[in-house]
């Protein structure tokens, strides 16, 4: 696909708002504190801004259970608010992406409040209910944040609704076409507003299997993952497919799609020519120290090998099919730092460096998630009570269900949990680390005086530095054309080290392991390099412990 358009060409900072900057004092993060935080976004250069929900919600799941989708969560401000926001954005050439979340809504949206006053009535067609078996929830699927999916309908007997995630999010029911005309008109309305484009969240759980039978048994808890019959299930081509007709096609809009659980053969149909997404994230590297990619508990023990593997193998599956939206973290994953660096010595600027190039260089629209541009780490609780993710505290009670200690659930958490991303950003070195004036913070944070945008953004050598390095080279460089839209190749290297091509001759080495490495080329310019030489014996070079460079090759 050699198609040019704007949307690969640019470079996307994502905001968790709730954890960005709190402008007035009350612990929360907001849209006035992005707004006051623009000239920072526009130095380190990126083009586009997602931000995760900021709609009315009891914030059950942070926002991701909606209770009005044309509403502003009140902490985070106003409509007008918004309004400012994008139009400063313009100013700035920035594009500003909103997460758009159909698969549920809250419980306290007026639908589902409609819905469960009379079930049988026309809002009770807009979510999933159904009668219970042998006195029992309908089937054995377990939700995502656990237990069933199946929820008691207050005041009428034998009746369930259906969550694939937190009870408080009960699920759509998209086999009612009047149901999915709403949504439509709700994304057009927010497209006719004048946003750049939508995230589109748990897009894949909209098509349930209808026959609603029991799958096999997979958890110490008898249930079976919700995943195996209401996720990329047959059916659902229908419903994506109807969705870009009537909603994203008709605007210059991008859609970046959160897709598990699609296989690469259908790849095609989400992100190829007509297909339902212009591009989708693939967290088969991203979740790597996990089997599945979901519970936390079943751990892996990879290698670098395969790491680099999973890398190649999606970067050749986005190049014949289309684009990819390449990642490190966002806020369900844990600091990549912490996860990726797994010799301690390295869990530092250069880790962060380290793994900053090689994924930036990749081909596809780079996603940065806040605080991943000053190298900022998981941060490790004591126990369980300090933490606010649903699915942290679900993880831990599960893990302890398939017989681990108290002490190995808290340990699985800490290393996998939601909100080590979800801490407030690192402004500078005051309390709270600059995120709040105020007395509080809605989760805690890290005493870590070093890692924050003040002093990073004075020193040279800093993580965030190399950052705005990286985003010139690919946005305004001479190298521009080449490592936006030039062919991706990989380079056979030894185990540790990763090594692709971008175009003719541009190259990203790095070395993921705390021994030397070498490689055989001839390099002609270095253009980046996390330390301050590079070894070079004659058509080799060795790259030191985790060392990166981007180069480009002689003859
Ligand atoms: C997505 C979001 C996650 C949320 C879930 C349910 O995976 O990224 O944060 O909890 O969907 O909406
Ligand atoms: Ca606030």
């Amino acid at each position: 696909m050699l198609e040019k358009i704007w949307w690969k060409e640019e470079v996307i900072y994502q905001i968790y708002p709730k954890s960005f900057y709190d402008s007035n004092c009350d612990g929360v993060g907001d849209l006035k504190g992005i707004i006051e935080k623009l000239d920072y976004l526009e130095e380190l250069g990126v083009t586009s801004l997602w931000i995760c929900p900021i709609f009315k919600s009891p914030m059950i799941d942070n926002g991701y259970d909606i209770s009005d989708y044309v509403g502003i969560h009140e902490e985070f401000g106003s409509m007008e608010d918004l309004d400012v926001l994008v139009q400063k954005c313009k100013e700035k050439n920035m594009k500003i992406l909103l997460d758009l979340v159909v698969n549920h809504t809250s419980h306290e949206h007026e639908w589902f409040k409609k819905a469960l006053e009379n079930p049988k009535g026309e809002f009770g067609d807009y979510y999933i209910f159904k009668e219970g078996k042998d006195g029992k929830v309908p089937n054995n699927w377990r939700s995502i944040f656990g237990g069933s999916v199946w929820e008691p309908v207050p005041n009428f007997e034998n009746l369930y609704y259906f969550h694939t995630f937190h009870k408080g999010q009960p699920d759509l029911n998209w086999e009612n076409p009047k149901l999915r005309r709403e949504i439509y008109d709700m994304i057009n309305w927010w497209l006719d507003k004048g946003i750049g484009g939508f995230r589109i969240d748990s897009i894949t759980f909209i098509k349930k299997d209808l026959d609603f039978l029991d799958s096999p048994v997979d958890g110490g808890d008898g249930l079976s993952s919700v995943k195996h019959k209401a996720r990329n299930r047959p059916g659902i081509e229908e419903f994506l497919f109807e969705l870009n007709r009537e909603t994203f096609e008709k605007y210059e809009c991008v859609t970046v799609g959160e897709a598990p659980g699609v296989p690469y053969e259908q790849y095609d149909q989400y992100i190829g020519e007509g297909g339902y997404f212009n591009m989708i994230f693939d967290f088969k590297y991203a979740d790597i120290d996990v089997e599945n990619g979901s519970e936390w508990f079943r751990r892996t023990n990879w290698k670098s090998e395969q790491f680099k593997e999973r890398i190649f193998k999606s970067q050749e599956v986005f190049e014949e099919t289309g684009w990819g939206a390449n990642f490190l973290e966002n806020h369900d994953q844990p600091r990549s730092v912490s996860k990726f660096i797994r010799d301690e010595k390295y869990r530092n600027h250069i880790g962060a460096k380290a793994l900053a190039a090689l994924f930036f260089f990749l081909k596809g629209t780079p996603f940065i998630y806040q605080g991943q541009e000053l190298g900022m780490e998981n941060f490790t609780r004591k126990s369980i009570d300090e933490f606010d993710d649903v699915s942290s505290i679900d993880n831990f009670h599960r893990s302890m269900l398939e017989g681990y200690s108290e002490a190995e659930a808290l340990n699985f958490v800490n290393q996998r949990s939601r909100d080590n991303g979800r801490t407030p950003m690192h402004w500078d070195s005051s309390k709270f680390s600059g995120f709040t004036k105020g007395d509080k913070t809605w989760l805690g944070l890290a005493d870590c005086k070093e890692i924050n945008v003040a002093d990073q953004l004075e020193d040279k050598e800093s993580v965030f530095n190399f950052y705005k390095k990286m985003i010139k080279l690919r946005q305004n460089s001479e190298y521009s054309e080449k490592l936006i839209y030039g062919k991706f190749e990989r380079i056979e290297t030894e185990e540790d080290l990763i090594a692709y091509k971008r175009g003719e001759n541009i190259v990203s080495i790095t070395n993921l392991g705390s021994s030397k490495g070498e490689v055989e080329i001839t390099v002609k310019d270095i253009l980046l390099n996390n330390y301050e030489t590079l070894e070079i014996k004659e058509e080799r070079i060795v790259l030191e412990p985790y060392q990166t460079i981007l180069v480009t090759k002689g003859e």
